[in-house]
């Protein structure tokens, strides 16, 4: 049985005080029960990753991660934040792919194979992002793009590394849109991800993998998606800026 995770993406939100503010909220809801239910993952801003690393330390079950990272370890890159660099934050888990970051900044799957296996080289887990565009699912061409995406991004890795990575499976067409996928879609997409890895690395690391839903997941929708068999938590964008949104979620579980 995989224990569920939701993890909090805010995107381009938060200073750091609001961000202290929104985490130590979370962390006054999260009672022990929940905590047993889910893992919990925060991913602020660069700018507030220490201080939120610094208020989950030592909580088993609550971690920081951040949204994405560069492909090399160091060097002359202005503007660019490290693998390593995150890692002595304090983060534990990477965000790599998020469509936002393949539509807006023209990563491709190359360039996010190359940040992957830099996250693991430097001791964070990446959740790396699947999901097709609008068009690619009205001509059902949704499973063999997410195939390619795992193809391309990830099943070059060992079996080790691959056993750090989370998959999040963000439909475009549902990100910030309020069109949430139906349990259907959900589940369809998960057991066909699931499927691909058992076939790549074997039943047993395909058991354990982890598998988030992300796009539109709310308090309403989340117990839905989460009843699944492959649905093992979500990737929330809008609904984990507020405490009780998020806490729903999470009780959701
Ligand atoms: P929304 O929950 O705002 O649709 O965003 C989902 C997402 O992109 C999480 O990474």
């Amino acid at each position: 049985m995989r224990k569920k995770i939701v993890a909090g993406n805010w995107k381009m939100h938060k200073t750091c005080g609001e961000a202290r503010e929104l985490v130590l909220a979370v962390l006054a809801g999260l009672s022990e029960s929940l905590r047993q239910r889910a893992d919990v993952i925060f991913c602020p801003p660069f700018t507030a990753l220490d201080t939120v690393s610094e208020l989950v330390k030592g909580q088993p079950t609550v971690f920081s991660g951040a949204q994405n990272c560069h492909w090399a370890a160091s060097g002359a890159y202005t503007g660019e934040v490290s693998a390593p660099m995150l890692r002595a934050c304090g983060a534990s888990y990477v965000i790599i792919g998020h469509s936002e970051r393949r539509q807006y900044f023209h990563e491709d799957d190359a360039l996010l194979a190359q940040k992957v296996e830099v996250a693991l080289q430097h001791g964070l887990r990446p959740i790396f992002c699947v999901g097709e565009p609008l068009d690619v699912r009205e001509a059902s061409g949704h499973l063999k793009w997410v195939e390619q995406q795992l193809q391309l991004g990830l099943f070059d890795l060992n079996a080790d590394q691959f056993a750090q990575v989370v998959i999040a499976y963000e439909p475009v067409w549902a990100i910030g849109t309020g069109r949430v996928a139906t349990d259907g879609q959900a589940q369809e997409m998960h057991a066909h991800i699931r499927s691909l890895v058992a076939h790549r690395y074997g039943t047993a690391v395909a058991q354990r993998l982890h598998i988030l839903y992300g796009g539109s997941c709310k308090p309403s929708n989340a117990a839905g998606l989460f009843s699944q068999p492959d649905v093992d938590g979500g990737l929330i964008g809008g609904a984990s800026l507020a405490a009780e949104e998020f806490l729903g979620i999470i009780h959701a579980c």
